[in-house]
């Protein structure tokens, strides 16, 4: 099988080609592998043997490296012991006391497979605990779960029926008298705020002056005057601004957590924390009061995705992980920018200096951000072996050495890019544009 028949042939067999539409056709340029054979460390190879250096590291959820021996180790070991019981393992009780050690706000802890299932259980606590229907979250940021509540605020609501859309409502991210203004606005109504803690974009030019951390201690006190739970989303910034994230970063205490992406380098577990007064209503104990039906999946505690997320959270403790991964993003960054400055292209290519996971912007000859130029320089870094999306997540595996390729495929890629800022990117493109995920038309 090559590249271009199994791109062919897996749009027949599964809607889409994949299983996020993050890791779809549209999403990357025609040279892109068209899937993934294997990966080891920081690199990954294509169905056709190509080997590339990987930058986003599975949608930034592994967080060790592909294929990690002291993760694969645990992981053998628990499959042997059996994956699924008729009752609970007791790894769940080492997983939910290992977890909880890292996040002191919060006494307990719920399982499940994906993101967006506790995310969507956070939403359902929040409106159970405070008996109120609108669920509030920032109109710029991209995604918070493919449940309804949120997909149906985006342009791509089919499928949704308004009346669960008009149950969503938005405010602009890291500005307080925006959030401020949505309470007047539906008083007594907002039964919890979700936000990410920080975006890479948080610098001077956003709303918090970046400074993410104060917007969200307003935010929280702010909720907690007008009675709305507060849920933290730290589904990308976990295990990666900090450990376990930005709610250690800037000491704030959310209600509710939700965590990802990166706890268990890649294996499906996630994780939602919170105040034992609000996890508990999806307790069995309270005898008599009305029952939540939270989360309740038969695969939500799957025991070596658990054993993948303890040994994941033991080689963060022991190695020191956030430093290696902060400095690998740091030396990028400065690497990237001398790049960018040799080939005096500073105000078209801009690094967006977030050390836990640097963002690349790519402007046309108006200085417009552009999808075409976007698509251009993902192009050429894998032309040279860099499957590279736009965005850099470090991982535990990514060396010097790997930075060094990066940056030696950069500074060739530029010159293909300055070319085009002459002569029309069109002629440079060898297929068609990258499309936004949230789009109502294909
Ligand atoms: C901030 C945030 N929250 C929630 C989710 C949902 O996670 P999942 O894809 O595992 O359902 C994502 C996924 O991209 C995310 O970025």
């Amino acid at each position: 099988m090559n590249n271009q028949s199994f791109r062919r042939k897996i749009h027949d067999l599964i809607p889409g080609g994949a299983h996020t539409y993050s890791k779809g056709d549209d999403q990357f340029p025609s040279n892109a592998p068209a899937a993934i054979a294997y990966g080891k460390g920081a690199h990954v190879w294509d169905v056709e043997g190509n080997k590339y250096l990987d930058c986003g590291m599975g949608l930034t959820s592994v967080s060790l490296g592909h294929a990690y021996e002291p993760v694969l180790q645990k992981v053998i070991d628990q499959l042997y012991k059996g994956i699924n019981f008729q009752r609970p393992a007791t790894i769940e009780m080492e997983m939910a006391e290992k977890f909880l050690s890292l996040v002191p706000q919060h006494q307990m802890i719920k399982f499940a497979k994906n993101g967006s299932t506790v995310t969507t259980a956070a939403v359902k606590l929040a409106r159970a605990y405070t008996g109120r229907k609108l669920v509030a979250f920032p109109a710029e940021h991209p995604f918070y779960s493919y449940d309804d509540w949120f997909i149906g605020k985006t342009a791509c609501n089919k499928g949704v029926p308004d009346e669960i859309s008009a149950l969503t409502v938005t405010f602009n991210a890291c500005n307080i008298d925006s959030l401020r203004a949505l309470f007047e606005k539906y008083p007594g109504q907002i039964a919890c705020v979700i936000t990410e803690p920080e975006k890479i974009t948080c610098d001077e030019t956003c709303a918090c002056h970046g400074k993410p951390g104060e917007f969200l201690k307003q935010a929280i006190s702010l909720s907690h005057e007008q009675g709305a739970v507060f849920i933290l989303d730290e589904m990308v910034t976990g295990f990666k601004t900090d450990l376990p994230g930005s709610m250690k970063k800037f000491g704030i205490e959310p209600d509710l957590a939700t965590w990802g992406k990166g706890i268990a380098n890649g294996f499906s577990f996630c994780a939602l924390t919170g105040k034992r007064e609000i996890m508990e209503l999806g307790g069995i104990r309270n005898v008599g009061a009305e029952k939540v039906f939270l989360i309740s999946t038969t695969h939500g505690a799957e025991t070596h995705s658990l054993a993948a997320g303890i040994a994941t959270i033991d080689e963060f403790l022991t190695k020191n992980v956030i430093s290696h991964n902060q400095k690998i993003g740091e030396d990028l960054i400065a690497a990237a920018n001398e790049t960018i400055a040799s080939h005096a292209l500073n105000e078209y290519v801009q690094v967006l200096a977030g050390n836990w996971m640097p963002v690349f912007m790519f402007r046309d000859a108006e200085k417009n951000v552009s999808a075409a130029y976007r698509t251009l320089a993902m192009q050429e870094m894998i032309r040279r072996g860099i499957l590279f999306q736009g965005v850099f997540v470090p991982c535990f595996s990514h060396s010097a050495e790997d930075i060094h390729q990066f940056i030696t495929a950069f500074s060739e890629s530029l010159e293909v890019y300055k070319a085009a800022l002459q002569q029309g990117v069109a002629g440079y493109l060898s297929g068609e544009i990258v499309k936004p995920v949230f789009r109502r038309f294909l």
